[in-house]
């Protein structure tokens, strides 16, 4: 036993863990892993995060496995081990303010994309408006390592994706329901290329669209993110 069962911490830390565990069960449910791969994570707001446990399976997992963490890592409450991605997700919050939950998965397309190595085009209209443009792929580094989550933070630039070479994609959102929404665009968009690829070449939205939409991106992200729409 680490600190405090997380069911006995204030209720926004109870609150978030019970959104980071539907997220990650949802995350499971939709295939965009396999057995414990992937982890998901929320920002409290009250300078604290939750993340899910390392290599627990996800039907099985309750809020008392998921592990509070402050800003270093350090563990305040629950009964499992922070996820071994612990880095990433809190580089993805000491980089944006305003990002309030995170999701890495292993989804079939978009993971073809990181082998790869390519970019992720956004040759869909949606994926401009919740994504903010392509999903680019950073650097190869050691799962779980500090560089990667620098270079993760540093690659997703001001969007919702991207893709880790030879590993697999990082979402973040204004909540763990919402990083998931983006993880979901993305793998959808990365298995509609794919296939558009193999029927010919496949057009682009226009630029004048992308830019609107790219605003609009922007201003949802801007307007409608951050602590004080947090529950
Ligand atoms: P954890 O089970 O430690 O969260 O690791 C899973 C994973 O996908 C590592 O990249």
């Amino acid at each position: 036993m680490n600190a405090e069962d997380v069911n006995e911490v204030s209720p926004p830390r109870r609150d978030t863990a019970r959104a980071v565990l539907e997220t990650a069960q949802a995350m499971y449910a939709k295939g965009l892993v396999e057995g414990t791969a992937g982890n998901v994570s929320g920002r409290v707001g009250d300078g604290t995060f939750c993340l899910t446990p390392s290599s627990l399976g996800y039907e099985a997992m309750r809020t008392t496995d998921l592990v509070i963490v402050d800003a270093d890592g350090a563990v305040l409450a629950g009964n499992g081990h922070p996820s071994s991605e612990k880095a990433l997700h809190l580089a993805c919050y000491r980089q944006w303010a305003e990002v309030g939950g995170v999701v890495h998965c292993h989804p079939l397309y978009a993971s073809m994309f990181a082998v790869a190595r390519q970019t992720i085009p956004a040759a869909i209209e949606e994926v401009v408006i919740y994504i903010g443009g392509d999903v680019e792929v950073c650097d190869y580094h050691l799962t779980g390592s500090d560089e990667l989550g620098e270079a993760v933070a540093a690659a997703m630039g001001e969007r919702s994706a991207v893709l880790m070479a030879n590993h697999g994609l990082v979402t973040v959102g204004r909540d763990p329901a919402d990083a998931l929404h983006a993880a979901l665009v993305v793998e959808r968009t990365a298995h509609i290329v794919w296939g558009a690829r193999l029927l010919g070449k496949p057009g682009s939205v226009p630029e004048k669209v992308n830019e609107d939409f790219a605003g609009v991106y922007r201003w949802v992200r801007e307007s409608t993110w951050g602590a004080e729409s947090r529950p």
